[in-house]
């Protein structure tokens, strides 16, 4: 199979800022979400933040900026995709005027990638909701979080639109409905959350992304700015037609949230699913048309598929935020994530086939514990040969997607450098190119070492594809 990726194919890796940066309270920064959660996104959430958690220093990012971007460099990136966190810009999140301090960080870190000629890929809402406004206002639940969103959208906008093109609204969007605190800042415990106020939330993120991408193209008519979907494609366990149904189902809980995004209005199948779970959302005048406003582009994350069937026996298994019944046909990762490369080709080709807009898969990974080694040369570095397979075996299924005919402007590795895991907050859980020197107990030297798989990816971007092995 010919691996023939188009010549501007953007090659590159993704992190989020909650999950590397760390420095949590560095000049001028407020508190998020991220900060009172230190077991991960899915875990208990602390009054104040504690040294356990790992985030708060994170990989040192924010101070270590400079050599990463230039590792990113070496290996060829073409695109790099990070979050800006909103409590650096407006501590608060409720505030008016914006942290001088927090905007400098990031105009530097852009200007940093821009000398190397590698494009920010930016995402707005990275699941690090200003704490004060989960507190205040239950997060995405109260509708005054879109005019707020509207405020900090309207200065990152004018301050980087001279130096970020692409631009993403809100990450995994649709993991809100399994992870309400962490995707929506939604301070009310989960199973006290009416499916109303949840589909609220929803619909007020939904809005507020909407009013993102218009004001995006009014301000900067050269940026695409897109949806950000946690893409996990769902297969019948059997062929039974009541597990087909259920497939349905599952599936459009998902698609929802790209429906909305790229055809501008809720689909015709939400009208049954509203009615029976007894949904019931508040539309103010102005919202089907803010909704109007659709993205250039859907972005989605790629890890695993899942299976659903109809008999109440056949119990979920893990996954990333949101599990489903194992397939039998597939192996798992060290942290029960089933693997399946031609998953990917899957979703690409039902994606396209939905919406015939462009795609981008700005994550896919292997989260991984690495034993770092000395080479014959004394250097330390990691041989990960299977994160290499497992990259491999998905590009090759992204090559055949191409030749399927489906658009895709690029593919961002997730964690390029090793960080913080979100659902469980762990430093061993690693997926980078990059090793980092710290451990979940709070000791390392932060110092970075290249992995075989730094050198492997090098080769991928230099060859545009052409050294995959399929
Ligand atoms: C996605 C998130 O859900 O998966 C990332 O967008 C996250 O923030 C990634 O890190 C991998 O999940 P985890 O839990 O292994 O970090």
């Amino acid at each position: 199979m010919a691996l023939n990726f188009p010549e501007d194919f953007l090659w590159g890796g993704a992190v989020a800022a909650n999950q590397c940066e760390g420095a949590y309270l560095a000049d001028g920064k407020g508190l998020s979400i991220q900060d009172v959660t230190p077991k991960g996104g899915l875990g208990p959430v602390t009054p104040e933040p504690t040294e356990d958690n790992m985030k708060l220093v994170g990989i040192d990012f924010y101070n270590r900026y400079k050599e990463d971007v230039k590792l990113f460099a070496e290996m060829g990136f073409k695109v790099f995709r990070t979050s800006i966190a909103w409590s650096r810009i407006f501590p608060n999140g409720d505030d008016t005027t914006p942290n001088e301090k927090g905007l400098e960080f990031y105009d530097n870190l852009f200007d940093e990638c821009l000398k190397y000629g590698i494009e920010p890929l930016v995402t707005i809402s990275h699941y690090e909701t200003p704490l004060n406004l989960a507190k205040k206002y239950d997060g995405w639940r109260d509708r005054r979080l879109i005019g707020f969103y509207e405020t900090y959208v309207r200065t990152i906008f004018e301050r980087y639109k001279d130096k970020v093109k692409y631009w993403l609204t809100f990450n995994e969007i649709n993991s809100i409905v399994h992870a309400p605190f962490m995707s929506g800042g939604i301070y009310t415990e989960k199973d006290k959350l009416t499916k109303s106020d949840l589909y609220q939330a929803i619909h007020h993120e939904l809005v507020a992304s909407a009013l993102a991408t218009k004001i995006g193209h009014e301000m900067m008519p050269n940026a695409k700015i897109g949806c950000m979907i946690l893409g996990m494609p769902v297969y019948p366990l059997t062929p039974n037609p009541d597990d087909v149904i259920k497939m349905l189902e599952r599936d459009r809980e998902n698609l929802l949230f790209s429906d909305v995004h790229v055809r501008g209005k809720y689909p015709a199948y939400a009208k049954r699913l509203f009615k029976e779970q007894n949904i019931e959302i508040k539309m103010e005048p102005g919202d089907e048309e803010i909704l109007s406003n659709t993205v250039d582009f859907i972005s989605f994350s790629y890890y695993m598929s899942i299976c659903e069937s109809a008999d109440p026996t056949k119990v979920a298994g893990k996954g990333n935020l949101m599990g489903g019944v194992p397939n039998p046909y597939l192996k798992a990762s060290e942290w029960g994530w089933q693997i399946d490369p031609k998953g990917l080709r899957y979703i690409l080709n039902t994606l396209y086939d939905r919406y015939e807009k462009p795609l981008f898969i700005v994550e896919n990974g292997l989260g991984a514990v690495d034993q770092l080694v000395e080479d014959e040369t004394g250097n330390k570095t990691v041989i990960d040969d299977y994160r290499i397979q497992y990259l491999n075996d998905h590009l090759v299924q992204v090559a055949e997607a191409i030749e399927d005919g489906v658009e895709i402007m690029g593919y961002t590795t997730w964690g390029c450098i090793d960080l913080v895991s979100a659902s469980t907050a762990e430093l061993k859980k690693r997926y980078g190119f990059i090793y980092v020197d710290r451990n979940d107990d709070g000791t390392g030297t932060l110092e970075r070492y290249k992995k075989k798989s730094f050198h492997w990816y090098k080769e991928v971007i230099k060859t545009n594809g052409k050294s995959l092995k399929n």
